[in-house]
């Protein structure tokens, strides 16, 4: 099949010729890649990227709803384009992603600013939207698909570095963790054709790409049925992997359910694909796991952990941890705490159980841990991530690891950053060296965030 965009479109008038469009992206990789597909749509019909806020004929804001700040911060940041609007009157406010998704028309009748609304599944129907709310009219589309992957649209790329870039291999979720709104504002899960992905990969590559991140809600869960064949996530990976040794490749996000040994041979055979592994734990204790609905239990966890250091003795571990969960009690805590200590993870994002309405967590528990023990319990998890973090760093020193460069450092000119297959941030004397090479870098000190290090060969 071939997958150029141009042709599978055909030729269509320049709908936006000219418009400027500047998109405002939050939440997940899986929204920043979202952005990017959106982009592609839009160039397509003659609208132009700007950065510049206030250079926009268009603003798009691409929204989460996982939790409620993240969308708290959405509602401020439609207010600060108000002046943008006033100097502007033919501007025009679109919401797409999960929060447009979650709220629906609610949103055009909130907030007067807002002209359009799309969810994740309605980016091709946002040229006709755009028209529709020059128009003057409110533009909504929210419906969800079975079938939509975007698989045949080549995202423009808006990362900045060059050298990493994002690709969808699935959308949706069909978990239902009993505290998760994904499952309500990106639909069933589907997974791309593997044809799409390849061709996806290959093009990075060859514009200079050395590491690609494969994206999904429950990667190991993909699964493309073909008229002869089956390709799941294992042989998806493979292919990934071959397409060239100097090509890293990750992926992310892992359910515990579902990592089989499979998946961990496949990787142990294919050293460019990264030795990281994304497995959110949530809770340390079974009966939260339960109650969450994550359908395996502390001691299911502990043993995909063992697989992991059994097949592939030199992964980096990390995970997402939510505190204050329903009725969590303090030797559930306790629970938590004492599984990040047997674990050992290298990182974790760390949250505040939030409520989302119509989730099987507000329909049916109470939202019953006060906040206030809530921050308590998340400063210990992140404190004690924080030790652990330094501890798996400080084993770090005196060793080399193979660094792809990602780009200069934030801190000083002169210094470069890159990272280990195990995902470590790697800061160096920048010397001779560019982003998209591959140095080999011995370790001289470190932070909880970060290893230092000196280049000792490329
Ligand atoms: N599909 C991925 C992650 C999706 S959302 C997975 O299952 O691992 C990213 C993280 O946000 C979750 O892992 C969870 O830790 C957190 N999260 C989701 N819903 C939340 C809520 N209602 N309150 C707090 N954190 C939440
Ligand atoms: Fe949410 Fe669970 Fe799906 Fe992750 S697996 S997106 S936490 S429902
Ligand atoms: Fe991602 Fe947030 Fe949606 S985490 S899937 S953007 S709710």
């Amino acid at each position: 099949m071939n997958f150029n965009s141009e042709t599978l479109r055909g030729l269509r008038p320049l709908a936006g010729t000219g418009r400027q469009l500047y998109i405002e992206t939050y939440g997940c990789q899986m929204n920043a890649n979202d952005s990017e597909v959106v982009l592609s749509i839009l160039q397509q019909e003659g609208y132009r990227y700007t950065e510049q806020l206030a250079q926009a004929d268009v603003i798009l804001v691409n929204t989460c709803s996982v939790r409620d700040n993240a969308e708290q911060r959405v509602l401020g940041r439609i207010h600060e384009f108000k002046p943008h609007k006033q100097r502007k009157p033919a501007l025009l406010i679109g919401i797409i992603g999960c929060m447009a998704e979650r709220l629906k028309e609610e949103l055009v009748a909130r907030e007067p600013l807002v002209d359009l609304v799309a969810g994740p599944d309605a980016y091709r129907d946002l040229p006709r939207l755009l028209q529709e709310a020059s128009a003057g009219d409110r533009a909504v589309n929210v419906l969800l698909s079975r079938e939509e992957t975007y698989a045949e649209i080549a995202p423009v790329r808006l990362d900045k570095n060059g050298v990493s870039g994002f690709i969808s291999i699935m959308r949706g979720c069909n978990n239902m963790c009993a505290y998760c709104v994904v499952p309500y504002t990106r639909g069933t899960e589907r997974s791309r054709d593997p044809q799409s992905i390849l061709a996806e990969s290959q093009s990075l590559f060859e514009a200079g790409y050395r590491e690609v991140t494969l994206l999904g809600q429950n990667v190991n869960s993909y699964r493309w049925h073909a008229a002869a064949s089956e390709v799941d996530f294992p042989t998806l990976l493979a292919r990934v992997a071959e397409i060239s040794p100097l090509l890293r490749v990750r992926f992310s996000t892992s359910h515990p359910k579902d990592l089989n040994d499979e998946v961990l041979h496949t990787m142990a055979r294919y050293p460019n694909l990264c030795r990281a592994i994304h497995l959110p734990a949530q809770s340390g204790s079974t009966r939260m796991l339960e109650l969450m609905n994550r359908k395996y239990t502390r001691e299911w966890y502990l043993n995909r952990i063992a697989a992991i250091r059994r097949i592939l003795p030199d992964c980096a571990l990390s995970t997402d941890l939510i505190t204050g969960f329903c009725t969590e009690t303090p030797e559930d805590h306790q629970q938590t705490l004492s599984l990040m200590r047997e674990v050992g993870y290298e990182f974790a994002f760390m949250f505040k159980y939030s409520e989302r309405p119509h989730t099987k967590a507000a329909r049916h528990f109470a939202d019953d841990v006060p906040e206030r023990v809530k921050t308590e319990r998340l400063s210990e998890i992140i404190n004690l991530q924080n030790e652990l973090s330094l501890q798996s760093n400080r084993r770090d020193v005196g060793r080399k690891f193979e660094v792809l460069i990602e780009g200069v450092s934030k801190r000083r000119e002169d210094q470069l950053f890159g990272r280990t297959s195990q995902n470590k941030v790697v800061v160096f004397d920048r010397n001779d060296h560019h982003a998209g090479e591959y140095v080999t870098v011995e370790i001289t000190d470190c932070s909880s965030a970060t290893l230092m290090g000196q280049v000792i060969g490329s």
